[in-house]
């Protein structure tokens, strides 16, 4: 089986969904459930054994070690983290603490781990860490997209605790000889995506009637890849990639935020037109910028590309008609999310704490 960190978050809810449609191999799902972990992702799990979800921190050294014991998994995928840029700007603190604290504490859990297994044990095991492109920083109009050889730059909080984070896996592959693997994607959209983000908030506000915030001019440029396409090449990566490299992931889309919303308008506006027949795009609203808001962000996906075979199934324009169309077919996963019910769920069937008491583990989601 494969241990999946932060897998009730956006990115590993779906992989874990992506994985038990394409693989027999069980799941351990360990995640702390902070506000952005949500167990009402999974619920088409429900009742499958191949899903076993433990509520717990990755620096929760004596949690993983016991997992770690108890499930002799063959990978650790690691997706857990804080991953919103503004929420970093207003407080790094919890960011330092799972981005690289949590980093740090599971690969030394893993490194303990691995140096017990034996020779053909060692062989299959592989550590994942799941990153980001903007540890790189920000690129200039005109500059070549990020190759693997970038020189990291991080210029937020998040960035550089996701930055310190890959240097810390790095470190364990040429220092102990930890079998590592690190991705770099670029933005991800798609299904269970909190809305936070700039692509469900905006859905998220247009249908409540409220502005669409942009930042600043609405210029800056991100590199949008559908969630699914990044859980495929996480999938090609742990199949087929070469212990102590990097992978960059990316879709060729670089897009203007402003031209992201408009899309998003768009298509808001044919699938479900306003009454009054204005269209959404009249809740745009320019807002102060983000501080020290990166300009630009691309990826040049040919590593992953020539070496491993892969390739985005979705284009821009398929994965956001499909994005929109299912947050307009799951209005009750959006009412939760924004009313907060999901966590009170949380409180109550955990309790409030993090401590071993309040842990539980279960064979399925129990929502
Ligand atoms: P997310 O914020 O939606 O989910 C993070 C998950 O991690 C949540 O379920 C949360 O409860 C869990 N978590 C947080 N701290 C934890 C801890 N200490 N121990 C255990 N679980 C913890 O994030 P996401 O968008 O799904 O991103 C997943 C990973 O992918 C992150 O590492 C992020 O840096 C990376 N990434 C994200 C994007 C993107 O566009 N969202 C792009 C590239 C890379
Ligand atoms: P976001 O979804 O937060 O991802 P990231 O900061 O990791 O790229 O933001 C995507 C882009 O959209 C980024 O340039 C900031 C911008 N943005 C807005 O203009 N308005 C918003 O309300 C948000 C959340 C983001």
């Amino acid at each position: 089986m494969i241990l999946v960190t932060g897998g009730a978050g956006f990115i590993g809810s779906n992989f874990i969904l992506d994985w038990l449609a394409h693989s027999e191999e069980p799941v351990i799902n360990l995640d702390k459930l902070t506000y952005a972990g949500n167990l009402e992702n999974l619920n088409s799990l429900k009742g499958n054994p191949r899903h076993i979800f433990v509520r717990g921190d990755i620096a929760d050294s004596e949690l993983v070690a016991q997992l770690l014991s108890e499930h002799r998994p063959r990978a650790i995928l690691n997706f857990a983290a804080e991953s919103h840029v503004d929420r970093s700007i207003h407080g790094p603190e919890a960011f330092i603490q799972t981005n690289i604290v949590g980093t740090y504490r599971l690969l030394e859990t893993a490194r303990a781990f691995y140096k017990d297994l034996d020779e053909r044990a060692a062989s299959c095991f592989r550590f994942l860490h799941v990153s980001t492109d903007e540890v790189y920083g920000s690129l200039s109009s005109g500059a070549s997209p990020f190759t693997e050889e970038h020189k990291y730059e991080p210029n937020s909080p998040y960035s550089a605790t996701k930055a310190a984070s890959d240097h810390l896996v790095r470190a364990y592959y040429h220092t102990y000889g930890l079998p590592v693997l690190t991705t770099n994607c670029s933005n991800n959209y798609g299904p269970y995506h909190f809305p936070e983000k700039l692509i469900p908030l905006c859905i998220h506000n247009a249908l409540a009637g409220r502005p669409l915030p942009i930042y600043g001019d609405g210029l800056q440029i991100r590199d949008w890849l559908y969630v699914r396409d990044h859980c495929s090449a996480i999938r090609r990566v742990l199949e087929a990639g070469k212990v102590g490299e990097t992978y960059n992931v990316g879709g060729w889309n670089e897009m203007a935020n402003i031209s992201v919303v408009q899309s998003v308008c768009e298509i808001l506006d044919e699938l479900k037109p306003k009454e009054n027949g204005s269209s959404y795009a009249a809740q745009i609203t320019f807002v102060t910028d983000r501080p020290g808001h990166d300009r630009r962000y691309a990826i040049d996906a040919e590593k992953i590309s020539t070496e491993l075979g892969w390739q985005p199934k979705e284009t821009f324009e398929t994965g956001i008609r499909k994005t929109v169309q299912w947050y307009l077919d799951n209005p009750s996963w959006v009412a939760n999310v924004t009313s907060g019910a999901y966590q009170s769920w949380v409180g109550q069937h955990y309790g409030s704490g993090l401590n071993t008491t309040a842990r539980r583990t279960s064979p399925h989601v129990d929502t």
